[in-house]
């Protein structure tokens, strides 16, 4: 295995499955957790321990004799974190068939011996796909730690209901029926060798009280689809009784949401009633009926202030679930805007830098023309045309980079752009704008609105980034607004460089009928790459003399 690879198989026991002869999930976490941690502790070459997994989906479900195949490899190392990517497969030794189970995101923290804290060496990035991995864990990372803001102003900022939905609900049952408890002595073998309980084996317990809770509701047994992060928030060792309390927060058509609490007491807390609150989850179940089909599941009333904020948070949490299905499961070349709203920002802002760092990645870029200071490049694919204009500019990356994530200068050399104005400023790094450009049709000029990511290296040999992404405003609706579709449209810009020259690489994407027009379409990237070039040179001097 190359680099910080891992590779664990295993067959599915008897003593692995539930009643139903089906790979129990509770001990498929406990080999994904064991073999994401090896992977980690291959490249930091020291003890580590689990800090969160995050969102979790289970696409199949592997039966007694099928084989489980877990690859598990340190996509980038942080400071003393480190993302670990794994994906499952089952395979039947009879008919050859693989199923894909699932594919996590694990994050890891090398703990060193004492109180020292370690600086971990980078991942060696052997292939495009590393490369591509390693830029995506940064964009991972920044949803996984906001995590918790986006959901606590997203329910500040839908405020609570004082005629709650739930009361307004068919004879609904009492969320109360479902509360479970239960009690667990860490003992050496849920250790490792250093006493910390593994995380798998918390996670497992979840899992297994999580399930039970949401039989409650309707007498038949629950199947695991997916998991709301698991958030390691403290360590738990050898002689800890754990607490498990979990209760159903709110169902839907097809599911139920339970939640899990973890508190950790040792023994002279256990007296005192001291508890340490080690981990909380939110599992997501379905229930398949006798005869294979989806039940649909009572709706459930809470009773307490608590139940009620709880029954709203899991409505919060599957309006960001459901957004960032949609967004991922886009098609490229798709333009059509995601709206943008609380439940989504953290998931359009990550699918944008990603969409731009795969298309930068992409084999196939074939060389068109070569200018004095511009080469033009094109890759085809099935359904959408990419131009990639690479500009040689005298001037440092850095003011490049500058230049260009200020979207308001580009009225100055892109012919496509009229007006330009900052609609919103999301963070320093992510703003929105509200573009007009010329009618195709002689009339009032198009409008649209463009989320814009800038994003600075994090090592040195890193390019600068600024992907760009269509967005939809409920607040702001379409004067003259065109089908983004129908347009060519800037994806985004590269900059490599140094302190006195600079590499922009601009890309561009075309859907038909304008990708049939290639040639003019390559001549108009060619003119808009040399009004660039003129702009950011004569504007850097501009703020060379300024200084
Ligand atoms: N998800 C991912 N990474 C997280 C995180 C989370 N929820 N919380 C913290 N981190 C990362 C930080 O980003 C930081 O990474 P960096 O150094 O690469 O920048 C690193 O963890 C340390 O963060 P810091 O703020 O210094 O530490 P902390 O006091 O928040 O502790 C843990 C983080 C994970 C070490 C701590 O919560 C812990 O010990 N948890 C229990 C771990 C455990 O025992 N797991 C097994 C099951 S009990
Ligand atoms: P929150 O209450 O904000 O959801 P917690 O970490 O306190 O966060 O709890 C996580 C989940 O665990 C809750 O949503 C709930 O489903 C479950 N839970 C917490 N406390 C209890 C309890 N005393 N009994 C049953 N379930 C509980």
């Amino acid at each position: 295995m190359a680099g910080a690879q891992v590779h664990m198989c295993q067959t599915v026991c008897p003593s692995h499955a539930n009643h139903r002869g089906e790979l129990s999930p509770g001990q498929l976490l406990k080999w994904i957790d064991t073999t994401a941690c090896l992977a980690a502790e291959k490249h930091a070459g020291l003890p580590c321990v689990t800090a969160s997994v995050d969102d979790i989906q289970f696409e199949e479900t592997a039966r007694v004799g099928q084989i489980i195949s877990i690859n598990a490899k340190v996509n980038r190392a942080f400071t003393t974190s480190m993302e670990v990517g794994v994906k499952v497969t089952s395979q039947d030794p009879l008919t050859q068939l693989q199923k894909l189970i699932s594919v996590a995101f694990s994050t890891y923290v090398a703990k060193p011996s004492g109180n020292n804290k370690v600086d971990l060496k980078p991942v060696e990035l052997l292939t495009i796909q590393d490369f591509i991995e390693h830029t995506l864990a940064a964009e991972r990372r920044k949803v996984r730690l906001d995590h918790k803001d986006v959901l606590k102003n997203l329910m500040e900022a839908c405020g609570t209901d004082d005629d709650h939905v739930c009361h307004q609900e068919k004879d609904p049952i009492s969320t109360d029926l479902t509360r479970v408890q239960s009690i667990e002595l860490v003992l050496p073998p849920h250790a490792n060798h250093q006493g910390n309980t593994f995380g798998g084996q918390i996670m497992a317990w979840m899992e297994t009280v999580a399930a039970i809770s949401a039989s409650h509701l309707c007498g038949l047994h629950p199947t695991l689809k997916s998991v709301d992060m698991f958030k390691f928030r403290g360590p738990s060792t050898v002689g800890d009784r754990l607490v498990f309390n979990a209760i159903v927060n709110n169902t839907f058509e097809k599911s139920i949401e339970v939640g899990v609490r973890v508190e950790a007491y040792n023994c002279e807390e256990w007296g005192r009633g001291q508890a340490r609150h080690i981990n909380s989850a939110f599992l997501i179940f379905n229930i398949i009926n006798n005869h294979g089909e989806l039940y649909t599941v009572p709706r459930v009333r809470a009773t307490t202030k608590d139940g009620l904020r709880r029954y709203d948070g899991a409505i919060m949490r599957k309006k960001i679930r459901l957004a960032r299905k949609h967004i991922f499961s886009r098609k490229e070349g798709n333009y059509t805007a995601d709206f943008w709203d609380q439940s989504n920002q953290a998931n359009i802002i990550k699918s944008n830098v990603t969409a731009l760092t795969i298309l930068t990645e992409k084999p196939g870029w074939e060389i068109i023309n070569t200018l004095d200071r511009i080469k033009m490049y094109i890759l085809k694919e099935t359904d959408v045309i990419s131009i990639k204009a690479e500009m040689q500019v005298w001037i440092p990356s850095k003011i490049a980079f500058f230049l260009l994530s200020d979207f308001t200068l580009h009225v100055h050399w892109a012919k496509q752009y009229l007006t330009c104005r900052v609609l919103e400023r999301v963070s320093e790094e992510d703003k929105i704008y509200h573009i007009t450009s010329p009618s195709v049709n002689g009339n009032k000029p198009d409008d649209f609105l463009i989320l814009v990511s800038q994003r600075k290296p994090c090592k040195i040999g890193e390019p600068y980034r600024i992907a760009v992404t269509p967005v939809g405003l409920i607040a702001v609706p379409p004067s003259n607004r065109n089908d983004y579709g129908s347009k060519i449209h800037c994806t985004g810009f590269m900059v490599y460089g140094n302190s006195s020259s600079s590499l922009v690489s601009y890309f561009i994407q075309s859907v038909p009928p304008f990708a049939t027009n290639l040639a003019h379409l390559l001549k108009s990237t060619e003119e808009t790459a040399s009004e660039c070039i003129k702009f950011l040179e004569s504007r850097s001097k501009k703020m060379e003399l300024q200084l």
